[in-house]
């Protein structure tokens, strides 16, 4: 019996996934930006709810922004380093069942890559992105609302109408543009009135992040001629997760947030290492 880690480093989580004969046996997050102690403490969190013994893990395979301040024996067990865009377009396909994809990374930023199954993992190349993402949610969440945590601003949010904060595009032209409807936003944040709801303003945060990374998904999609198929990744929330899609469909692409999207770059990690060692 083999079994391998998948390790991924980000800049707000960590994510840990235990993988045994390619099969997932467990996976565990856990919050922090020091990436030693998130890192252990990740892998400790693993072995100690999946009742594993260290020693019988063959690799640790880490990939994320942390993954370079990582020793080739971690904890005592082999490690190697992945590449983070390999990772996260070899686990986008393998959550997705796609062969081929544009994989949407929304964590902390936002990377998006064009990833092709090939025979050894996947052969990913780097699109581009944005700095828009989960991190800009809390950041201006914690700015703008005064909610020192996640959940704060995402409670908030559920109670609140971005339409309150956005003007639309029939509130600039009166109706629909070309194949833009006019229910759309035709200007983030462009309706702010003195007494404006903090619910409206957290709904107006989600909905303009999920724009952004929408649209510039699309776009990078588009250029590949992939815009039906666009795999978000990442530990986006739910409510982020449903304006991406949303504002993806209404742009004419499709997209989907495969189960386990948090631990994408976790398990490609572990799928190629145990491909490229065994
Ligand atoms: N339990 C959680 N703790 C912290 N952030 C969370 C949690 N659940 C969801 N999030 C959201 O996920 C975002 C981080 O996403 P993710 O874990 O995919 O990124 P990362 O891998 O840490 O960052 P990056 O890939 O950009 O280096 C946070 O900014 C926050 O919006
Ligand atoms: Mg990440």
């Amino acid at each position: 019996m083999s079994f391998l880690i998948g390790l991924d480093v980000g800049g707000s989580t960590t994510k840990a996934v235990l993988v045994r004969d390619g099969e997932i046996m467990h996976l565990v997050r856990v919050s922090g930006s020091e990436p030693l102690v998130s890192a252990a403490g990740a892998v400790g969190k693993l072995v100690e709810e999946s009742r594993i013994e260290l020693k019988k893990v063959r690799i640790i395979a880490c990939t994320g922004g942390g993954a370079k301040c990582l020793t080739p024996s971690f904890l005592g067990v082999r490690s190697v380093r992945v590449d983070e865009l390999e990772a996260v377009g070899y686990g986008g396909l393998l959550l997705s069942g796609y062969d081929e994809a544009i994989v949407s990374s929304v964590g902390t930023g936002t990377a998006i890559v064009h990833a092709l199954k090939g025979k050894k993992g996947a052969i990913s190349r780097h699109l581009g992105g944005t700095g828009v993402g989960g991190g800009t949610l809390v950041g201006l969440g914690r700015l703008l609302l005064n909610r020192s945590t996640l959940g704060g601003i995402l409670k908030l949010a559920s109670g609140g109408d971005p339409s309150a904060v956005n003007l639309t595009v029939r509130d600039i032209v009166g109706g629909p543009v070309g194949r833009i409807p006019e229910t759309a936003t035709a200007s983030n944040f462009g309706r702010i009135v003195d007494g404006v709801r903090p619910e409206d303003v957290a709904a107006g945060l989600v909905r303009m992040i999920g724009e952004v990374v929408a649209t510039v998904s699309y776009f990078a999609a588009k250029m590949m001629n992939l815009e039906k198929k666009v795999v978000f990744v990442g530990s986006l929330p739910e409510a982020l997760g449903d304006e991406i899609l949303r504002a993806l469909q209404m742009l004419g692409g499709k997209g989907i947030v495969p189960k386990n999207s948090a631990y994408a770059a976790a398990i490609g990690a572990a799928n190629m290492s145990s491909q490229a060692t065994s």
